[in-house]
Order: structure tokens, then sequence, then C-alpha cells
């Protein structure tokens, strides 16, 4: 049996580091808010490029945290809008909601998959105060378009990069035309106002448990980020704001800063399968992942080294259920992201009727 991911068989291939690396917290006897984390904090805010880098519980929790600190700061109030891809895991929303922000949702271009950026402008009002793009399945979803309305109104950027730990965005103009990208590649969770990253198990970084970070290079954002993951104090007993208990723990962090040594090397194994997947399946019902969202503009720019992490390879068939049971009767497992879209979700239910256009709140 081929399985969908041998999470067992890929942490053992980190052994013995990853024993050590627990050993290592439990002798320190230090849990939470100790040395691994602030040293994961900055390894990983260097590996991604950005000033700041807060630990936090989970990637839902980064998101949400993301929308609690500009409210805190005033950017944002109840009942204003945050466009966001109709197209995600429900963590996407569920952080806007749970903020008592509104999502409004937006089509997903359908050969990357991703927010479609000249779907957005037409969504835009005065009550909309950002945009939150998700590099979904580990593809860059950042786009020329996406930075121009930003700039234009005035909006928060706000990545969601759970899926896509190690994807890179080129604004280079020479890679629009086929070039390589020599002079400004920049990483995914370093190309908005904030970003969320999650370290669930079976991400392209995970950990052994649940784990996950915000990045930013804005120094106000960063500290009320901070308070707000530790019941909103930035000083023992002394609570500025109402926050959460939303902290990476020792020996996730730990685990962590290994793992983060062989992403580079993981990703590029992701992409050398991917390469292999696109070059040999030929059937003519499979419509496979497309590359780069850049391909909107040029098809032939993508260069293959940057773009996508591969967190999953999605393809479409119209008889996706009777493939999937073929595929499991010869040993192959595989699973649908997603079979529900947020949006049709019991929990959604006032949205449930949404079609393409703005009837969503
Ligand atoms: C697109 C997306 N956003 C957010 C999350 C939330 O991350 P977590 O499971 O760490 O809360 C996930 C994954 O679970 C995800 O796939």
């Amino acid at each position: 049996m081929i399985k969908f991911l041998d999470l067992k068989a890929i942490n053992d291939s980190f052994e013995p580091e990853l024993s050590l690396a627990i050993k290592r917290v439990l002798d320190a006897g230090w849990y939470l808010l100790g040395n691994e984390v602030i040293a994961f904090e900055q390894e990983y805010a260097d590996y991604i490029g950005t000033k700041h880098c807060i630990g936090v519980a989970n990637g839902l929790d980064a998101l949400r945290l993301i929308l609690k600190a500009y409210i805190e700061m005033g950017e944002m109030k109840e009942g204003d809008e945050v466009i966001v891809p109709a197209t995600t895991f429900i963590a996407s929303q569920l952080a806007i909601t749970d903020n008592r922000l509104i999502p409004v949702f937006a089509e997903p271009d359908l050969t990357t998959y991703n927010i479609d950026p000249f779907k957005i402008e037409e969504l835009i009002t005065d009550r909309t105060k950002g945009i939150m793009i998700v590099h979904l399945y580990g593809q860059n979803a950042m786009h020329p378009e996406i930075q121009r309305l930003v700039d234009k109104y005035n909006l928060k950027l706000i990545e969601d990069n759970a899926q896509a730990v190690g994807a890179y965005y080129c604004t280079d103009e020479s890679y629009r035309q086929g070039m390589p990208c020599l002079y400004n590649p920049s990483r995914t969770g370093s190309l908005g106002h904030a970003a969320g990253h999650s370290f669930y198990p079976g991400k392209n970084l995970g950990c052994l448990g649940d784990g996950g970070a915000v990045t930013t290079n804005n120094d106000e954002l960063a500290n009320i980020i901070r308070a707000l993951a530790n019941y909103g104090s930035n000083k023992k007993y002394v609570n500025d704001y109402q926050g959460l208990n939303s902290r990476l723990d020792e020996i996730q962090a730990a685990i962590l800063r290994i793992k983060l040594t062989r992403l580079d090397a993981d990703n590029k194994r992701r992409r050398e399968i991917a390469q292999y997947y696109l070059d040999n399946i030929k059937h003519p019902d499979i419509i496979l992942p497309r590359l780069d969202v850049l391909d909107n503009l040029k098809l032939e720019t993508w260069n293959s080294e940057l773009s996508h992490v591969w967190h999953l390879f999605v393809i479409r068939h119209p008889k996706r259920d009777q493939l999937q049971n073929y595929l499991t009767e010869n040993g192959i497992q595989t699973l649908v992201h997603y079979p529900i879209p947020p949006h049709k979700q019991l929990a959604y239910k006032r949205w449930n009727k949404f079609t393409s256009n703005r009837k969503n709140s």
C-alpha cells in the first residue's frame, strides 16, 4: 500500500536528532516560553525573511491572532469585511468569523486553484479592510494585481501560509519573461503585512503535535500578537488585552528547529516527484495541476525552483470517486481536498446559497 502520507517514516528519518531534542528539553526542565522557542522564532524569521516571528499554538490561532491584533490596533472593527478565497481549508474563514469580521468569498482561478486576482476588485466596498490570500496546496497565490489592490484601497494583506512553507514569489520583471528568479525572490509569509503558518504534523514543516507561527515586519503588530497569545500579557500578571493562551511549546520548537534545516531539501524532493507525475500522467480525463499564478500572464514563465512546494498534488477527474476507488483497489491511498467547501458547511449555513457574486452577507 502506498500511503497518502507516511508520517512515521518521515519522522523516523530525522532520528536520533528528534529524540535528542526532546531529551534536551526534558533535561532543561523548561517547557514554555523558553530558549528553544526564542531560538526557533529567530531561525524561522530568518528563513521566511521577516523581522518578527511569534510562535503560537497552531495555524488557525496564528490567523485569528493577526486579525485580533488589528482590531486592538483600531485597524479593523466588528462587521468589517475580509476578502478570502472560497476554496480553502475552513480555518482561513474561521479566523475571520471568530473575530466577528465578515468573510467575503472570492472565486478561485481554475488553473491554479488559488484566489483569482482579477475577481477581487469587484468585491471591494467601504467595509473591506483586508485580503487574506491562501497559498493553497503549496503554491504561491501572490500576484501583482493583488499588490495593486492592496495599495490602491489601503488594505491589510494577510497570508495564510499554512500549506506553502518554503515557497517563493518572484517580482523580477525578467522572471515574467521566462528567466530564473535572480534578484527578488521572496518567501511566502513575507509578502504581506502578516502571515499565519501551521506546523500541524502533515504540513511541509510539521512538528509532533500542534504548532504555528505569525511572521510580520510590523513591530507594533508583533508586540500585540505576542501579548494576545499569552493571556494579553507582556509582563507577568499585567494584562493589557483580553488575550488567549496560544503558545508554541518548547518540545515542538526544538523539533521544528531540526526539521527546518532539511525543509528546502524536502521541498526540492517534492518538486522532483511532482515533475515525475506531470511528465508521466497522460490520461486525457485527468486534469493535472497547473503551475504558478503568473501563468495567467504568460504560460511559459513557470520556474520550478520557486513557486510551488507541493504540499498536495491535486488532480481533477470527471469520475472522481470511481478513480479514487480504482486507486484504492490498486494500493494507492488518496484524499479529497476538500469534499465540501467552507461556505457549503453547516457551520456557515447563512452562506450556503452563495453563488459567485456578493450575496454572502
Ligand atoms: C489553508 C490552511 N489554513 C489554516 C490551517 C490551520 O492550521 P492548523 O491546523 O495548524 O490550525 C490549515 C491546516 O490545517 C490550512 O490548510
